[in-house]
């Protein structure tokens, strides 16, 4: 097989791109990993479980809502599982295709065994392989009675839809699918479950949604030089395209361990925990379609078998993420400037901090007394020895929508049409914050922030 022979080197080479440059520890891309290039809009209906009375499509509906299928098979504003959602991988953008039971557009001619190949082994009907930005390899842990329930839950309750993405939105080359084929071998799939999926004890319940449904390891766990998810590093943290998803083993230091069973639980429905967390991009996505719409004991189950995670230390988050900080007056800070004159960078912060953040956040940082603009002490994002989510959620903000209500800041990265802050900026606030708030002065440049705006 010569193609492979040449095409897996490529595949290599471009998956490690960028990890040569300086800032590789915060903005190395996960390869394959799921980071939509647009957001699903809210109004995409994540499908309901009591759409459906008879037992087995109910249970293929709350399959397809805990795999978060939508996710990445509907595109913003389109028709949901109508694809067309681009999905940016270190290899080039993979555009998910129209999974409704269209029988031209869509998997409408698949068999269920066409449909049981694609989902847990990454083989299309045509017999080619997939790219694994489809998270087959979590999928491979599906249960066959869930499979079969998913199947007829897609044939008989999703809505055809006759168009197909564009044919030139994919930029990967497609001779690049054969070597999918060698990459399956070396890649560690999920175990398949077997039984009644419904019937499991806790820890096995919470094990099959984490591994195999809601496939969390797609961007928790860091990957090997093969692309693959390392098995012995499960959920210790990985980057993704900006964003980093942080080590949520049971490590009471570097993951969340400290956090109680019910502290998960609501963190996980709500995407907020106050003060500990809240949850901004991929994963305000995955609460907001998938978590948020689980049941009270299986969320009790992810937690319970979250806690018994192999601890997993972390190099740069040595101390609980969520330990640091305490209210301090910005005033206090400018007060100190005349000490520092030395060090314009934390005066500009300060001066930023209160122009465009105070409003919500208090002067003090200690958000307003509801919560609902949480407090930046005792905060993850802040805390954390990596820069890169409080660098993304300046740039982008937060929008998430779950029954708690609408989480809503305004990003301040670039838009045509409105007055935003500069990389400088941006980099002097980053700063001034983790000083203030966090584990110290992070030092980030104008240059660190422009990678992250330019990150796809
Ligand atoms: C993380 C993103 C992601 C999630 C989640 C996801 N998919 Fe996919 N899926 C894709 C992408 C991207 C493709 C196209 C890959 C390619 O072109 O090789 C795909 C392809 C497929 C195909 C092949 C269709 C064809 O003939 O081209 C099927 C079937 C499918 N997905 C079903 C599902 C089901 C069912 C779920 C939920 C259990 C799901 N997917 C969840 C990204 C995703
Ligand atoms: C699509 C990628 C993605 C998936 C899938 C995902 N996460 Fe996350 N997760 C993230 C990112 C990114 C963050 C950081 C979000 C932030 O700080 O705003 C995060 C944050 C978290 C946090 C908070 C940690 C902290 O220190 O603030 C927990 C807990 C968590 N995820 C658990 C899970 C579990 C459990 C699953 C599976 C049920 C899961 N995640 C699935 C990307 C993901
Ligand atoms: C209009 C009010 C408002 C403004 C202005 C605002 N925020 Fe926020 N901020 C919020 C809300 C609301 C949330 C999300 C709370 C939630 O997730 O439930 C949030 C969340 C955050 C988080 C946590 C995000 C995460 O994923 O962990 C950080 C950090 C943050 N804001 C920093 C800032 C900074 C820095 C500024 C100024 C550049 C700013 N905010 C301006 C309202 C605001």
């Amino acid at each position: 097989m010569p193609e492979i022979g040449k095409l897996l080197p490529a595949l290599l080479v471009a998956g490690t791109m960028g990890s040569g440059s300086a800032f590789a520890q915060a903005q190395a891309p996960t390869p394959l990993a799921p980071t939509p290039t647009t957001a699903v809009p809210a109004s995409s209906p994540a499908p309901s479980p009591d759409q459906a009375n008879d037992p087995e499509l109910a249970r293929g509906a709350y399959i397809a809502t805990a795999a978060d299928c939508v996710a990445c098979h509907t595109a913003s504003g389109g028709k949901p599982f109508a694809g067309g959602l681009k999905i940016a991988t270190p290899m080039g953008d993979v555009v998910s295709t129209n999974i409704t039971p269209d029988p031209e557009h869509g998997i409408g001619k698949y068999s269920e065994k066409d449909f049981e190949q694609a989902v847990r082994h990454g083989i299309r009907r045509d017999g080619s392989n997939l790219f694994p930005v489809m998270p087959y390899v979590s999928y491979a842990g599906m249960t066959d009675q869930d499979v079969q329930a998913l199947y007829a839950w897609f044939m008989h309750k999703v809505e055809p839809v006759p168009v197909s993405p564009p044919e030139d939105a994919t930029t990967l080359p497609a001779a690049m699918r054969s070597a999918m084929m060698a990459w399956n071998y070396v890649t560690t799939m999920e175990k398949p479950e077997t039984g009644d999926s419904g019937t499991y004890d806790p820890v096995r319940r919470g094990r099959y949604l984490t591994s195999a449904l809601e496939h969390c390891g797609t961007c928790h766990t860091p990957r090997n030089f093969m692309l693959s998810e390392k098995q012995d590093r499960f959920l210790s943290g990985a980057s993704l395209t900006g964003w980093y998803a942080p080590n949520v083993t049971s490590s009471k230091t570097s993951g969340i361990g400290s956090w109680s069973e019910d502290d998960i639980v609501t963190y996980l429905r709500t995407g907020r925990l106050d003060g500990h967390a809240q949850a901004a991009g991929p994963m305000a996505e995955a609460v907001e379609h998938s978590l948020s719409h689980l049941t009270d004991s299986d969320l009790h189950a992810i937690a319970t078998y979250l806690l018994q995670v192999p601890v997993m230390e972390d190099d740069l988050d040595v101390k609980p993420r969520d330990s640091f900080g305490k209210p301090q007056e910005v005033a206090d800070i400018r007060h100190d400037v005349p000490k520092r004159i030395d060090d314009l960078t934390e005066m500009d912060g300060a001066g930023i901090y209160d122009a465009n953040c105070a409003a919500c956040h208090g002067h003090d940082g200690a958000g307003t007394r509801n919560h609902y603009a949480p407090s930046l002490f005792n905060n993850t994002t802040v805390g954390s020895a990596r820069p890169d989510n409080l660098i993304m959620t300046i740039l982008k903000g937060v929008d998430r929508t779950t029954k708690d209500g609408h989480a809503l800041m305004p990003g301040f990265g670039a838009t045509s049409d409105v007055e935003r802050l500069t990389d400088t900026e941006i980099a002097s606030l980053v700063n001034y914050l983790t000083a203030t708030f966090g584990s110290g002065d992070h030092h980030v440049t104008a240059q660190q922030v422009a990678d992250f705006r330019n990150a796809k």
